[in-house]
């Protein structure tokens, strides 16, 4: 028996030994860097951790840069074990550090970006953040060196992926504060304006809006309504009886949480409901990572990995349907992912 076994564990280790060897063949490389870079969300070590795995699994080297594009530059670049993204999948933020670094915008930046990959033999880099960020890896494409992306912003604003990573958990942590918001404005008979992250992009507005009920949602990819209509729909909804009004605005809406809170306290004699505010910023950030962005970022990491030692470069992974593909940097980058304001009509319609 003992023979037998150890004839199948050569065998085994033969067949591991020639898979990394012709999967290495497709790109040929030895070691690849993975970042955080931009606006961080849940899910991101989840990601690091899955990218990290897989590569060392295909006998490929793994360094991890620190603080995004500031430490590619910095060169705040050390090499990983499978043991350094151990016990992190459920942790929120991302223990490398992200940062926000326009000075890469500048080529000559890159240029130092890219020498100091090159210094530590690093074949490839995996980038993980949003849309100004998969457009820094965009730009070290253009440059010649190998990268591929992983979409994460819980602004959910980047194009050609249906999810990208730390929108659900972020949309959850919101609809958690609109639940809790509604109790007191039940109990107080109150309106309530409620203003959600989205610098851009009414994404978390109008799903969280949708999902919590809110009687009006706010986003910047819809002109209006004006400050005299919205005070107008909070009249409306106390004369039907209602015992409160939930306003979801998405940050990135004019004129902005500022001047309707303004108006509707210049006209509070009017509306029939007290009208309260409530910024949620930055909580939306923070957290452990849902068990859907658990999933996909294990999924989304394992599969740049193996894009990226296959030999990918300027692709980033994206979700459509349940199915995981590579989609061009350049088509990812060009616009923001586009709301589906049918939704905004059907929020309308269960008012
Ligand atoms: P996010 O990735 O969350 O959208 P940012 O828009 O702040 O966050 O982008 C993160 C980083 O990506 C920026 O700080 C900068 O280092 C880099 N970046 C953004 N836009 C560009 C660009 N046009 N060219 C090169 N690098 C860019
Ligand atoms: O891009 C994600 C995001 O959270 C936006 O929704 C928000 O406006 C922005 O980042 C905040 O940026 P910062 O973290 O640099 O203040």
């Amino acid at each position: 028996m003992d023979a037998e076994r150890a004839r199948i564990d050569m065998l085994a280790r033969t067949l591991t030994e020639h898979n990394d060897k012709a999967s290495q063949e497709g790109s040929g490389m030895k070691s690849i860097a993975v970042l955080t870079s931009g606006g961080d969300g849940p899910g991101l070590n989840a990601t690091i951790r899955a990218v990290t795995r897989q590569a060392l699994k295909k006998g490929v080297d793994v360094y991890g840069v620190q603080w995004g594009y500031r430490g590619l530059i910095n060169g705040d670049i050390s090499q990983f074990s499978s043991r350094d993204v151990g016990g992190i999948m459920g942790r929120g933020g991302t223990f490398l550090g992200t940062a926000r670094c326009p000075e890469f915008k500048d080529v000559k930046v890159r240029r130092t970006a890219i020498r100091n990959l090159n210094q530590l033999g690093i074949d490839g880099l995996v980038v993980i953040g949003g849309n100004g960020s998969l457009t820094g890896a965009l730009k070290l494409h253009e440059m010649g060196f190998p990268t591929y992306g992983v979409p994460a912003s819980i602004d959910n604003d980047v194009s050609g992926t249906d999810r990208a990573i730390g929108v659900d958990t972020a949309l959850n942590t919101i609809l958690d504060a609109i639940d809790r918001i509604k109790d007191t404005a039940s109990s107080h008979q109150r309106a309530f304006l409620i203003e959600v992250m989205g610098r851009d992009c009414g994404y978390l507005a109008l799903a969280s809006g949708l999902a919590g009920g809110a009687e009006m949602i706010l986003v910047p990819e819809r002109k209006g309504p004006s400050v005299e209509e919205i005070a107008e729909e909070v009249v409306d909804a106390y004369v039907r009886g209602k015992h409160h009004c939930i306003m979801v605005l998405a940050e990135g809406w004019e004129p902005g949480t500022q001047a309707v809170a303004e108006y509707l306290s210049a006209h509070k004699d009017d509306l029939g409901f007290e009208v309260r505010v409530t910024v949620l910023g930055y909580v939306q950030r923070g957290g452990r990572p849902s068990a859907f962005d658990r999933l996909l970022a294990t999924r989304m990491g394992a599969f740049a990995a193996n894009r990226i030692l296959e030999g990918e470069s300027g692709n980033m992974v994206a979700l459509r349907g349940n199915k995981l593909k590579s989609y061009p940097l350049a088509d990812a980058v060009a616009e923001l992912r586009e709301l589906d304001l049918a939704l905004l009509g059907l929020a309308e319609t269960m008012d």
